[in-house]
C-alpha cells in the first residue's frame, strides 16, 4: 500500500505530499533545498523581507538545481510600497509558486496569476476557503488553531479540514500540529491533498532558527504552547500567535500594548522589540527567551534535532506501515473472511452484482470519514486549547477510510471528495453497509479487503459497546 497519488503534488511538481510551510524567518533557501531533494515542496519564509532576500534566496536554490518551490508573503503584515516590490520581484524572477497568508489580497492574487505564478493561500475558515477558490487560488491550506505561529481561525483541524474539502473543489492541504506519518494518514482521509509542517521542520539542522529556539522545543509538550496576543508589534491588530509558554505569554513582562518600545536583541543592527512577532534566528542576539517561541501542538511529538530528510523519511515510514496494517488480520478470521458465503444471510437474497460498486464504494467511503470524524471527536475536551489535531489511537480507523476511497477511486468513483453527511452513522449502520457490499464483489482481493475491514469495524463496536 503506498500514498494514495495527490493531486498537490502534480500541480506543485513534489514526488511526496509533505509541504515545508512558508515560515518567516526560518524557512531559508538551506531547509527549502533540503525539503526539496527528499522529494517534498518548500515554501521560503519571506515576510517583509527585501526583494534582494528574496533573489538571494531564489539564486541558491536554482544553484543547487531545484525548480519547483515557493515564496511566502504576507501582503496584510507588510508595508505596501515593499509588498509592491516583492511581488514585483516574484514575477520578475519567473518563481514559480507564492505562497499567501492572513487577509486575502485579490490584487496580488490576480497579478500573480495573469504573470502565470500559481498562488497558494492559508485560510483559517471555510468562507476564507471559498473566496480563495473564486479569487483564482489554485491551492488552499487549511490551517487548525493547532498551529504554531500566527494562526488565523479558530477551529480545531480535524473540523475544519473535512469542510474546508467539501466547500471547493480545489486541493486542499493540512497545517496545523502535523508531525506524524499518523496525522499524514489521517488528514487524508479526512480528504486532504497533504500536510504542511511547520514545527516539525523548524525542529531540523537546516532551519535558520536559533539553536536556542530549537532546544526549547525539544523539551516542549503541546501542554506547553498557548495562543496569546502578547506577540503583536509587525502585525496587523487581533493577530493570535501559538507560542512556548514564557514569562511574557504569562504577564511577567508588563502590558504588551503599551506604548513604550523596549529592545531585546539585534539582527544585523536591527532592533528586535519585546512583544514584537520576531522569533529568535541564527542571525540575532539578545534575550532569546523574550522573544515569540513559535511552537505548534504537535510538538509534544518531535524528540530530536535531526535532517530535514529524517523527519520527512520518518513520517512516510509511520505513514506506509499504517496503511499497510491489516487490522483484522488475525489467523482465525482468515476461513471466514475468504469467502462470501460467509454473508450470505445479509444479502437478502437478491444478488445485485458489481454495477454501481464504484457508487457504494463511494458512499462507503463517505460513511467512514464520518465515522472518523466521530471517533476524532470523542474524548476529545473542547475547552482544552493545546492538545494535538488527531487522536493517535485514530489513526488505523484513519488507515480503512482513505483505503476504501482509493478503492472507490479505482472503481472509477468520480466525485473529488467524499461527501461529507450532516448526521454522522454510527458504526452499526457502516457495518450494515459493508455487510450488503461484501457479498456483492466476485473478486476476491478487493472483497475480502473489505471484508476484513468488516471484521476491524465490528471488532471495535464490540469493544464500544462492551
Ligand atoms: C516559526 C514559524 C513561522 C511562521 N511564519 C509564517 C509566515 O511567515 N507565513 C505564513 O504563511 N505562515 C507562517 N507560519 C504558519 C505556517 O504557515 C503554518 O500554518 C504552521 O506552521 C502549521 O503549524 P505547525 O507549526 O504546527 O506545523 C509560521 C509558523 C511557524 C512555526
Amino acid at each position: 500500500m503506498t500514498l494514495p497519488h495527490s493531486p498537490a503534488c502534480d500541480l506543485l511538481g513534489s514526488r511526496i505530499p509533505l509541504v515545508l510551510a512558508g515560515m518567516g524567518g526560518v524557512a531559508r533557501a538551506e531547509l527549502v533545498s533540503a525539503v526539496t531533494a527528499s522529494g517534498g515542496f518548500g515554501f521560503l519564509g519571506m515576510v517583509r523581507e527585501p526583494p534582494e532576500l528574496i533573489q538571494r534566496e531564489v539564486e541558491r536554490l536554482r544553484q543547487s538545481g531545484h525548480r519547483h518551490f515557493g515564496v511566502n508573503i504576507i501582503p496584510a503584515a507588510t508595508d505596501p510600497a515593499l509588498l509592491e516590490r516583492q511581488v514585483a520581484t516574484c514575477i520578475e524572477l519567473a518563481v514559480p509558486v507564492v505562497g499567501t497568508f492572513w487577509d486575502l489580497d485579490g490584487h496580488v492574487t490576480r497579478r500573480l496569476r495573469d504573470a502565470g505564478i500559481m498562488v497558494v493561500h492559508q485560510v483559517g475558515s471555510v468562507d476564507e476557503a471559498i473566496e480563495a477558490e473564486r479569487a483564482g487560488v489554485e491551492i488552499v491550506i487549511a490551517q487548525g488553531r493547532e498551529a504554531g505561529g500566527h494562526v488565523r481561525g479558530v477551529r480545531p483541524l480535524r473540523d475544519l479540514l473535512p469542510e474546508v474539502c467539501a466547500a471547493i473543489n480545489i486541493p486542499v492541504l493540512a497545517a496545523g500540529g502535523m508531525a506524524t506519518g499518523g496525522d499524514l494518514v489521517t488528514a487524508m482521509a479526512l480528504g486532504a491533498a497533504g500536510i504542511v509542517l511547520g514545527t516539525a521542520l523548524m525542529a531540523t539542522e537546516e532551519s535558520f532558527a536559533h539553536p536556542y529556539h530549537k532546544q526549547r522545543l525539544l523539551a516542549a509538550d503541546a501542554a506547553d504552547t498557548v495562543l496569546t496576543s502578547s506577540f503583536h508589534i509587525n502585525w496587523p491588530p487581533n493577530a493570535p500567535v501559538r507560542v512556548l509558554k514564557s514569562d511574557v505569554t504569562s504577564g511577567a513582562r508588563g502590558d504588551p500594548h503599551a506604548p513604550e518600545r523596549t529592545v531585546i536583541g539585534d539582527e544585523e543592527g536591527r532592533p528586535i522589540y519585546l512583544f514584537s512577532t520576531d522569533s529568535p534566528l541564527r542571525s540575532m542576539t539578545g534575550d532569546f527567551e523574550s522573544m515569540a517561541l513559535y511552537a505548534g501542538t504537535g510538538i509534544g511529538r518531535i524528540h530530536d534535532i535531526g535532517s530535514a530528510a529524517a523527519r520527512l523519511q520518518t513520517i512516510l515510514v509511520q505513514a506506509a506501515e499504517l496503511l499497510a496494517v491489516d487490522p483484522a488480520d488475525t489467523g482465525d478470521q482468515d476461513v471466514e473472511v475468504s469467502s462470501s458465503v460467509c454473508y450470505a444471510g445479509e444479502m437478502n437474497g437478491a444478488y445485485m452484482g458489481e454495477a454501481d460498486l464504484a457508487d457504494d464504494l463511494w458512499l462507503l467511503a463517505a460513511q467512514m470519514q464520518a465515522a472518523l470524524r466521530a471517533a476524532l471527536a470523542q474524548g476529545v475536551d473542547p475547552a482544552a486549547a493545546s492538545q494535538p489535531p488527531f487522536a493517535a489511537d485514530a489513526a488505523a480507523l484513519a488507515s480503512w477510510s482513505l483505503q476504501v476511497r482509493q478503492l472507490a477511486e479505482g472503481e472509477g468513483a468520480a466525485t473529488a471528495h467524499p461527501i461529507v453527511p450532516g448526521k454522522l452513522p454510527p458504526r452499526a449502520l457502516l457495518l450494515q453497509g459493508l455487510g450488503a457490499l461484501v457479498p456483492r464483489i466476485t473478486r476476491p482481493g478487493l472483497r475480502d479487503r473489505l471484508a476484513r475491514l468488516r471484521l476491524f469495524l465490528a471488532a471495535e463496536e464490540r469493544d464500544a459497546s462492551a
